[in-house]
């Protein structure tokens, strides 16, 4: 066990806000991480992965604990699936192309998301018509008060859209260890995802493949999302919001080309790229491509803030309020962050 006193964490947060962790380790197996946390039990503790879906708000006055847990293993198969559990600490987007090469299908889609196994079911990471919780099976996760390991099926995670119980009623509870996808052997692909279709014709796809669902999603990823090695952001800053049928019948007689889908319950996914591209600042129509100081809302993804190099995380906040009031003024809808304010 080795601990760092005073780091900077701006090379551990894909958003590259300069704040510092009083202390800092990192860990490779349960055994380490116990250590840590019986040994500091008077620290407040963040467990990070890739940091890609966090905000530092200020500096952190407690023990920052890096999973480093690795290592991929095919537990059993069936006729239909295999099941292969993947160490916390593995990059999410080697653990997909491991499993392509593998001929593993159902995890595709969700090439190029930044980050780590671990967090992949923290918000239940989706993209491309995909959901984590659709090929989860099960993750053993430690309990840091009990300093126990439990195991959680896909229902007690209570998985929803960038949900789950780790972010809600076990926030800051269990350090998630591993988590066990059962992945398909015959794919059944999902490419109705509008953006996704039009890319597989471009690229003139005639039969699908894993590899090619895959590169037509990183296709599509690079050319809209910023490259955090290039420029400092967390993906979506704010979730879609999702209103009542009623609502959006209302707004869009009065924004004819309101961007919205119907979800299986009724309600409608609002798309908040869209809302905060048609809203801005006083002196502006828009908030996309809107910059201040180095905090911005992104110029080819409005739902996407942006630190330019120096930004702290406050002023990152206080963009992002700016956004929600004004999106709220306009639309009567208020935002709601999917980005870990720490
Ligand atoms: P971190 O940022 O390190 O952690 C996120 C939260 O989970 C923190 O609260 C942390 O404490 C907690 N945590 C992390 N690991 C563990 C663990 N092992 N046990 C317990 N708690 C843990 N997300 C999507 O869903 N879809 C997308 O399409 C998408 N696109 C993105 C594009 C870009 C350019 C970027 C920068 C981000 C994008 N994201 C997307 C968000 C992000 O990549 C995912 O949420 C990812 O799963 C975060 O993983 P991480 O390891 O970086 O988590
Ligand atoms: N749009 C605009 N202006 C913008 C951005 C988007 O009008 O500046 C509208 C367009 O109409 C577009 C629609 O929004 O058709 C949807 O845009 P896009 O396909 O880019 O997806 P998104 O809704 O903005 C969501 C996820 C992404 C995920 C993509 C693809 C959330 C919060 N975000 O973005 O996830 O990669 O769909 O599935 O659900 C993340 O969570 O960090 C993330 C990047």
């Amino acid at each position: 066990m080795q601990i760092q006193e005073n780091i900077s964490l701006k090379p551990y947060n894909t958003f590259g806000i300069d704040a510092k962790a009083r202390y800092f380790g990192t860990f490779k197996d349960r055994d380490e991480l116990e250590e840590f946390i019986t040994h500091n039990p008077q620290f407040n503790t963040l467990i990070l992965g890739g940091g890609s879906n966090i905000l530092l708000s200020k500096d952190f006055d407690g023990l920052v604990l890096k999973n480093e847990m690795k290592g991929i293993t095919e537990l059993h198969e069936d006729n239909e699936n295999v099941y292969v559990r993947a160490g916390a600490g593995e990059n999410w987007h080697r653990f997909v192309m491991y499993c392509i090469e593998r001929s593993w299908a159902g995890i595709e889609n969700l090439s190029l998301i930044p980050g780590n196994v671990g967090a992949s079911p923290m918000q239940n990471i989706g993209a491309y018509g995909v959901e984590l919780e659709d090929v989860f099976f099960d993750l053993e996760a430690f309990n840091i008060n009990e300093k126990k390991v439990i195991t959680f099926t896909r229902s007690d995670c209570e998985f929803g859209y960038r949900e789950s119980i780790f972010k809600g009623k076990y926030k800051d509870r269990f350090v998630i260890l591993n988590v066990t996808y059962k992945l398909q052997k015959k794919p059944r692909f999902k490419t109705r995802y509008g953006s996704l279709e039009q890319e597989l014709q471009k690229m003139g796809v005639k039969e699908l493949t894993l590899k090619a669902v895959s590169d037509a999603v990183i296709n599509i990823r690079m050319s809209r999302l910023p490259d955090p090695s290039k420029i400092g952001n967390a993906g979506s800053f704010f979730k879609n919001p999702l209103i009542p049928n009623s609502q959006f019948k209302e707004l869009k007689e009065k924004f004819p080309d309101l961007a919205g889908h119907s979800l299986l319950n009724g309600e409608i996914k609002v798309a908040a790229g869209w809302l905060i591209e048609k809203c801005g600042p006083q002196d502006s129509v828009s908030w996309k491509g809107f910059r201040k100081g180095d905090a911005g809302c992104h110029a080819n993804q409005a739902l996407v803030l942006v630190n330019y190099g120096n930004a702290s995380g406050k002023e990152i906040i206080e963009l992002s309020e700016e956004i929600v009031k004004s999106v709220y003024n306009t639309f009567g809808i208020w935002l709601e962050r999917e980005v870990n304010i720490i």
